[in-house]
């Protein structure tokens, strides 16, 4: 396929021009570069490249603003879409929108270049539900969900698909129930997280490994699959899930169904940087420290593992709780640019960890990257505190690997262990 990207942003069209991708992707660079070396793949801000194109996906911001879709980014591109529209094409939406937009917002806007949806032009909505870090292997083998504004629409996206992807496709009946499978994804993954999270707050005070339980738990098979209780955390982040969630509740309350899992979930969620800064303070009063008098250097400021993405990072509430509370903090993440990390958290980032951990009381492990494997805290051990406190807040480390810590006169704490 020859693929024009579209971006009003001319930073980031130049930044991918340069062939330079913004996330950290396993694979991505070198499709980047394949596809602008081949001229199959260019990038534009102009929208003029719209009239040729045979199907035109629309993946642009949808944030949430007080549980409320800002729908600006999408009306403003429906609005630059309608008046280059010609018969014949397939319009398809990709960004995650409350049930109803599809239909209510976007058919409307695009019909008024004067075409009609359904009868001159197609329209399908099918979610985007590949996560950060694992979108081009999720994109090769998840199925994907098409909802049609009419029959024709739908067999002609799911055609579209079936040639490009090749991966199962997932029939709906409406465009409304398309827009739902992702929000459910969503809910199902935040409300899942926030019964992970408690589960660890309850093993903590049970002093049982919450990483034990959850791996026992998940062995036994429950409807069409296995028990599947994710991962306790320093808090859930990035641009999806900290609003999908109240696109549900919102779309709930104004049919006038009132939801209580959305803002259970949402509440327990936001709650884990809070409890990682007071199992910081603890572990530091243990060693006869306050959080005052510490150093703690924080690796890896993404909201997740092996991502350089900052956006709505929980690491973020962390830092700024440890330095109110007076702590000297350090970061480093070697996956995030180090002047967004700079502009976001306020602080120079630390060019190694070694820089960081230099006289650390605590470390605080808050993203794992894979290449934080490399840093050996025990052959480090010398320029940090003697007593020195490892705080986990995704690492999610194996028993050896803690127990050669402690050997080591490290303190350790995770999350629920
Ligand atoms: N990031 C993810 O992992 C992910 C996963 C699943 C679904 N989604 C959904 O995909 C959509 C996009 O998410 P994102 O993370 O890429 O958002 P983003 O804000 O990072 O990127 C959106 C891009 O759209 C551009 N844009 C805004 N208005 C435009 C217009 N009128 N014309 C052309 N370009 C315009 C912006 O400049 C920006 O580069 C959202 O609806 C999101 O919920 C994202």
């Amino acid at each position: 396929m020859d693929v024009v990207g579209i971006d009003l942003d001319p930073a980031r069209v130049a930044q991918l021009a340069r062939r330079r991708c913004a996330f950290s992707e396993p694979g991505l660079p070198e499709l980047l570069y394949s596809g602008l070396d081949s001229g199959r793949l260019r990038v534009t801000t102009d929208y003029g490249p719209v009239s040729d194109a045979d199907v035109v996906i629309i993946a642009v911001g949808t944030p949430v603003q007080d549980t409320r879709l800002v729908d600006h980014y999408l009306r403003a591109a429906c609005t630059e879409l309608a008046g280059r529209l010609r018969r014949g094409q397939l319009v398809i939406l990709k960004s995650t929108v409350p049930p109803g937009v599809s239909r209510k917002v976007v058919a409307p806007l695009l019909e008024s270049g004067g075409l009609t949806v359904g009868e001159d032009f197609g329209l399908a909505f099918c979610p985007e539900r590949l996560s950060e870090g694992r979108a081009l292997h999720e994109l090769r083998t998840f199925p994907i969900a098409v909802g049609g504004w009419c029959p024709d629409s739908a067999a002609a996206a799911a055609a579209f698909w079936r040639r490009t992807i090749g991966t199962e496709i997932i029939h709906c009946t409406s465009m409304e129930s398309a827009e739902m499978v992702k929000l459910a994804n969503n809910w199902w993954i935040d409300h899942n997280i926030a019964m992970a999270n408690e589960l660890a707050k309850l093993c903590a005070v049970l002093d049982v490994d919450v990483l034990e339980v959850i791996a026992a738990a998940n062995t036994i098979r429950k409807g069409t699959g296995n028990v599947n209780i994710l991962l306790p955390s320093v808090g859930v982040g990035g641009s999806c899930l900290t609003k999908d969630p109240w696109m549900v509740w919102r779309a709930a309350r104004d049919r006038g169904l009132d939801l209580d899992t959305v803002p259970v979930a949402r509440k327990v969620n936001d709650s884990m940087p809070g409890y990682t800064v007071d199992l910081i303070v603890e572990e530091l009063a243990r060693a006869g420290r306050s959080l005052g008098q510490a150093k703690i250097a924080v690796l890896g400021v993404a909201f997740k593992n092996n991502t350089g993405d900052l956006r709505a990072t929980p690491v973020l509430p962390v830092v700024t709780g440890l330095r109110e509370g007076g702590a000297e903090v350090a970061v480093f993440d070697p996956l995030a640019d180090p002047a967004e990390v700079a502009k976001v958290f306020g602080v120079t980032p630390a060019r190694t960890a070694p820089e960081a951990l230099a006289g650390a009381d605590c470390i605080a492990v808050l993203a794992r990257h894979d290449e934080f494997a490399e840093i050996d805290f025990v052959a480090l051990r010398e320029s940090m505190a003697p007593s020195c406190v490892i705080v986990d807040g995704r690492a999610y480390y194996s028993r050896e690997a803690i127990d050669r810590f402690r050997r080591h006169g490290f303190g350790y704490r995770g999350i629920g262990r």
